[in-house]
């Protein structure tokens, strides 16, 4: 059975699964709403566990799905988290967002699923004997993250590169165009690949040119909800994934749940 990368349409906000044989990786949880055609996880695909499930950053565009997999008793093995420590400024710019998280951390500790908090490493910190030949390896945030100068919240995004016997994917949750000039620092090898999620929803600050040209991919998979919020997904923006090289632009909002293997 072939490997396959699903982008699921949840609006505003993330939720991707790598789904083959019947086991599934999940990389982050909005729950999308059915008011507008949108897909939810649970809905969307039918399971009974889920072998990783991983949160790159703590705003709820990216989380607030994940009660729905408890309420269904689909069983979590592992989850991963990222080591960015919210500063008070983090946290005073948005404290709901952030309340839900520790209130959604407090609660995988209490179903005893062991949580992780990952950062760049040389060697992938995923391979499984149970799935030949995918490998993830994480390309930020770095380990230093929390002594970083002038670190915000999206520059402790977990970037995530996808390895899989098919495709290969590059995953930059919200990552902005400084934490991109990092990644391509430090990890620049990894770059390359055959799908590339853009990061922040298609926001100004998430486009780094030079980075783009180094995943030179065959897909470019945007996960957006049009007319929400201002400047997002930004036109300009837009328009230079539209027309980059030879790659296949993709949408949730006009698309739909995007599927590629
Ligand atoms: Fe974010």
């Amino acid at each position: 059975m072939p490997y396959k990368f699903h982008f699921l349409n949840v609006g505003y906000g993330s939720c991707i699964i790598l789904e083959w044989n019947g086991k599934i990786i999940v990389i982050d949880c909005k729950k999308g709403d059915k008011e507008y055609n949108e897909d939810n996880l649970t809905d969307y695909i039918e399971t009974s566990e889920i072998e990783l499930l991983i949160i790159t950053h703590p705003h709820i565009d990216h989380f607030d799905g994940v009660y729905e997999i408890f309420e269904k008793n689909i069983e979590v093995k592992e989850v991963w988290i990222t080591p960015y420590d919210l500063r008070k400024e983090d946290i005073e710019s948005d404290p709901e967002s952030y309340k839900e998280y520790f209130i959604l951390i407090d609660t995988i500790r209490n179903y005893g699923i062991p949580i992780r908090k990952v950062s760049r490493s040389k060697k992938p910190l995923y391979f499984s004997e149970d799935i030949p030949g995918a490998q993830i390896f994480v390309l930020n945030p770095p380990k230093n993250i929390n002594q970083v100068k002038n670190r915000t919240v999206h520059d402790g995004c977990i970037v995530l590169k996808v390895i899989t016997p098919g495709k290969t994917a590059v995953l930059g949750s919200d990552a902005r165009d400084l934490t991109w000039k990092v990644i391509d620092d430090y990890a620049s090898h990894l770059l390359p690949g055959d799908i590339f999620n853009v990061s922040h929803h298609g926001a100004a600050d998430g486009l780094e040119k030079g980075v783009l040209e180094k995943v030179n991919p065959e897909y470019i998979i945007l996960s957006a909800k049009t007319r929400l919020y201002e400047g997002i997904p930004d036109p300009e923006t837009i328009d230079y994934y539209e027309n980059f090289k030879k790659g296949k632009f993709l949408r949730t909002d006009e698309d739909g749940t995007i599927v590629i293997e």
